[in-house]
C-alpha cells in the first residue's frame, strides 16, 4: 500500500457542519493558484457540500471562471439520469451558478462502452495536465472529494477489483459495480487521484462508523489503499468517528 501522507480526521458536529467544513477547505484551495482543479465525488455524502456552494456567502466566494470540475467516478448512465454523479453536481450547484461549460469536465458516459470513456477521459485529463506522465511535484488536482461505500469501497474502486492494483492507466472503465447501483462504472485510479495537493474524504453518517473504523485501522480496504501526494483529510461527523 502507497503511504504518502498520514491521514488527518477532522470531526464535526453533524451534517451541516461537515458541508460547511468542506466549503470552506474547498474555496481556500480554490484560492490558491490561476488555474483550479477540483475532482467531485459522487453519493450522498457531498450534496450538503454541493447545496452550499450555490449559495451566499460561499458562491460569492469561489472564483468559478477559474475553478475546473472534474470527477473521480461515474455511473454508466446519461446525465439526465438521477444515478449521474455529474448531472447530481449540475443540478444541485453548477448550472445554479452557472459555471463556465468549458470548466466542467464530465465523462462521456455517451460512449459506446465504459472503456471507451474511460479512454476519452483520461485523453482529457492528460490534455488539462499538459503531460502523459503524472509528476509528484505537480499535482493534476487542487482537491479531491472522496465518498466512503459500506463495504469500503471509494470512487469506483471495489473490494477485490484488479482496478485497486492499476498502477499506469488514470482512468478505468468497471463493468460490474461491486455494490447498488450495479450499474457499469468508470473510475479514475488511485494513482491519478493521488495527484492531488488535498484528498477529502466526506463521511456524514451515523452508519459509515463501522467501515469507517474498519478502513482507519488498517483493513485492506480500497478505501484504506487510497492515498495522496498532498494532506489527506476525513472530515467525519461526531457520530461516525473512531472512539479515540
Ligand atoms: C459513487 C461514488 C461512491 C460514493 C460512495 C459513498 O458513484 O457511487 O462516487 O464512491 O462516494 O458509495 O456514497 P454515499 O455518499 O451515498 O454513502
Amino acid at each position: 500500500m502507497e503511504t504518502k501522507s498520514k491521514p488527518k480526521i477532522a470531526v464535526v458536529d453533524n451534517a451541516p457542519a461537515l458541508a460547511e467544513a468542506a466549503a470552506r477547505r474547498l474555496i481556500e484551495r480554490v484560492a490558491r493558484t490561476d488555474r483550479t482543479a477540483v475532482c467531485l465525488t459522487g453519493g450522498s455524502s457531498p450534496q450538503g457540500l454541493y447545496r452550499l456552494l450555490a449559495e451566499d456567502p460561499w458562491r460569492g466566494e469561489v472564483p468559478w471562471d477559474r475553478v475546473h470540475w472534474f470527477v473521480g467516478d461515474d455511473r454508466f448512465v446519461p446525465e439526465t439520469d438521477a444515478l449521474s454523479n455529474m448531472g447530481m453536481a449540475r443540478r444541485l450547484f453548477l448550472d445554479r451558478v452557472r459555471a463556465p461549460l468549458q470548466n466542467v469536465h464530465p465523462i462521456a458516459t455517451d460512449a459506446n462502452y465504459p472503456e471507451g470513456a474511460a479512454r476519452l477521459y483520461e485523453d482529457d485529463l492528460k490534455a488539462f495536465y499538459g503531460a502523459d506522465r503524472l509528476d509528484p511535484a505537480r499535482p493534476l488536482f487542487d482537491l479531491v472529494l472522496m465518498g466512503l461505500g459500506g463495504d469500503g469501497h471509494t470512487a469506483s474502486l471495489f473490494p477485490n477489483s484488479p482496478a485497486l492494483n492499476e498502477t499506469s492507466r488514470w482512468v478505468l472503465g468497471i463493468a460490474k459495480a461491486g455494490m447498488e447501483p450495479f450499474v457499469p462504472r468508470v473510475t479514475l485510479t488511485f494513482p491519478a487521484l493521488a495527484s492531488t495537493r488535498e484528498m477529502l474524504f466526506l463521511v456524514d453518517t451515523a452508519d459509515k462508523r463501522g467501515i469507517l473504523s474498519r478502513v482507519l485501522s488498517g483493513e485492506d480496504l480500497p478505501a484504506h489503499r487510497a492515498y495522496a501526494e498532498g494532506d489527506l483529510v476525513w472530515l467525519v461527523v461526531r457520530a461516525a468517528a473512531p472512539e479515540v
